[in-house]
This record gives structure tokens, C-alpha cells and sequence, in this order.
């Protein structure tokens, strides 16, 4: 499995009970594209272990900001590191070998590729061996291969999906579908990983399989997660900090149940969908504006 841990170690917590190791530090970050601002001064960061949900309504800015974290797009100004990396600078093919592993809002799978061969085109930035290895040191890279697949099928067997390796994706439900694109980004051994949407478009079995499945990557593994999601029970379910966006700003950040009972979240986002969705939480503590 590519997060070692089952059970992670205690980390050291800072003052506001959080983990204090910082692994992903986003700081007055600003995106333009022309005339429309996507984020405008965002800031929150992602400590050791944690899973942080990233929310708000259509068009707030929270895919443009994995594109600034994946370097896919260069932000306008501000400040993003990952652990010693400055991600405004680094190129795309840098972030997966730093560690940054991504699932996308709208499936990029190998319709014609096996569930193995799509998942492995994740070990890709961890391959030693290219093409002119693979001619002049055979025996070398049938060796790395051969470790690959068993990676693999590690993580395929984490997922429920070590059955389905050699079945084509085209043909897979849309669940299924968003698994193995989960596992493409785990396959990758991240230490911080992306999620853009992964329950949507499921149905609820579906979404309760994934969300017991992210719950252990960050709770039983340790593993850094920030996810993006619309579906509000999940988030409440996973996240351990919520950040809002909206219109590219952050409107709050605080625990699942500080969010739920932030007016201005409520106003802008939330509705009555919380109640309709998650049992009762405890007593709220406070939102905090700070990263
Ligand atoms: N490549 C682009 N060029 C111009 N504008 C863009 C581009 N990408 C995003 N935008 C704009 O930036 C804003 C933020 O978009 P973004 O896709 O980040 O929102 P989102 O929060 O992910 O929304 P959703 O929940 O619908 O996925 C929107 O106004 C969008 O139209
Ligand atoms: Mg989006």
C-alpha cells in the first residue's frame, strides 16, 4: 500500500489542537484569468495527516485552485508550498514526484486501457526505467515491472477493484470508473492527495463506499488529503478543517461543526442542506480566519 502506516504515530499538535507540520502552506493567493478573478487573497493550509474539504457554490474558485497547486495554471501572485517546494514555480511533471498525487473533476481514464494499465500509468513518475532502458537493461526493468504491478495491485486491492484488473474502464459503471481514477493518483505513493469531486455523480451506495475509503486513507493511513466536494454529508463525514470559498474568497474556515453553524456560510452556500443530510454534531467551536 503506498501510505505505510496503518496506525500513523501521535504528531506533535499546535495551539489550536491542529497537527503542526505544515505539508501545504497557500497564502494570499490570487488567480486571474483576464477579467475574472478566480481566487482573490486565499489562504489555509493543509497540516500532516489531515483532511481538509475545500467547498463552496459553482464557479468559487476551487478547481482553479488545484490547478495553481498542480501547477497546471501559474498563479497571478501569491504564495503555495508544498512542504520545501515552491509550487508557483515548479513545472506539472515536478508535483507528482513531489508527492502530490490528484483525482480530476472529470474523469481522465484510458477508456481501452485494463484497470491495471490505467492505474499504473500512475507509477509513471516513479519509473526509473524508460524506453531505451527497457532495450539495453531488460532483465533490470522486467524486475521494476514486475514490483510495479505488485504495487498496484496493493492499491487495486484497497479499493475493491484487484477483480476488475483486467477489464477494460470504458466499460465500468461511473463509480467504478471514479475508483480507478483513484487509484491512478495512489498508485503514485502521494503524501498529499487532491480529490476535485469524487462522489459526484454517484449514487449512495457508491458515495458510501468512497467516503469510508477516504476516511481511512486519512484517519488509519495518514495520509494529507484536500478534497473538493458538493456533497455536504461526505464532507462532514472526511473533513477535519473546511475552508469556503466563494466568488474566489475565503468566507470561513473552521471544523465541520464551526462551518455548519456559520451564518455567512449558511447565507452563501449551505442552506438547509446540512440538517437534511448530517446527524447532530457537538457543540461548535469557533471559525477562524487564519490559515
Ligand atoms: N481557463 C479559464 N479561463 C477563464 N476563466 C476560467 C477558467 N477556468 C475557470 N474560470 C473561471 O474561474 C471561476 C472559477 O472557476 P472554477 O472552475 O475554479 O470553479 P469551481 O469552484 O471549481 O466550480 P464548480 O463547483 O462548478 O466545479 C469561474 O468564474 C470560471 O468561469
Ligand atoms: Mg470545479
Amino acid at each position: 500500500m503506498p501510505t505505510s502506516a496503518a496506525t500513523p504515530a501521535a504528531v506533535p499538535a499546535a495551539a489550536d489542537g491542529r497537527p503542526e507540520e505544515v505539508v501545504l502552506r497557500v497564502e494570499g493567493l490570487t488567480l486571474r484569468y483576464g477579467s475574472v478573478t478566480a481566487l482573490n487573497d486565499v489562504g489555509f493550509t493543509v497540516r500532516a495527516g489531515e483532511t481538509v474539504a475545500l467547498v463552496g457554490p459553482n464557479g468559487a474558485g476551487k478547481t482553479s485552485l488545484f490547478n495553481c497547486v498542480s501547477a497546471f495554471s501559474r498563479p497571478t501572485s501569491g504564495t503555495l508550498r508544498f512542504r520545501d517546494l515552491d509550487l508557483t514555480r515548479s513545472s506539472r511533471h515536478a508535483v507528482p514526484r513531489a508527492g502530490i498525487g490528484r483525482t480530476f473533476q472529470n474523469l481522465s481514464l484510458f477508456p481501452g486501457a485494463t484497470v491495471l494499465e490505467n492505474a499504473l500509468v500512475g507509477r509513471h513518475s516513479l519509473m526509473r526505467s524508460g524506453m531505451v532502458a527497457n532495450l539495453a537493461w531488460w532483465r533490470g526493468s522486467r524486475r521494476e515491472d514486475v514490483a510495479h504491478r505488485e504495487a498496484v495491485c496493493e492499491v487495486l486491492d484497497l479499493l475493491g477493484l484487484l477483480d476488475l484488473w483486467d477489464v477494460e474502464v470504458g466499460g465500468l459503471p461511473y463509480g467504478t470508473r471514479k475508483r480507478v481514477e483513484l487509484a491512478r493518483a495512489l498508485a503514485m505513493e502521494p503524501t498529499l492527495l487532491l480529490m476535485d469531486e469524487p462522489v459526484a455523480g454517484m449514487n449512495p451506495a457508491e458515495t458510501a463506499e468512497l467516503t469510508a475509503i477516504v476516511k481511512d486513507l486519512g484517519r488509519r493511513r495518514g495520509l494529507s488529503v484536500l478534497v473538493v466536494e458538493h456533497d455536504m454529508a461526505m464532507v462532514m463525514e472526511v473533513a477535519d478543517q473546511i475552508t469556503v470559498l466563494d466568488f474566489g474568497q475565503v468566507i470561513a474556515q473552521g471544523t465541520p461543526a464551526a462551518i455548519r453553524d456559520d451564518q455567512r456560510v449558511r447565507d452563501a452556500y449551505l442552506g438547509n442542506s446540512v440538517e437534511r443530510s448530517t446527524p447532530a454534531a457537538p457543540a461548535a467551536a469557533e471559525t477562524t480566519g487564519e490559515a
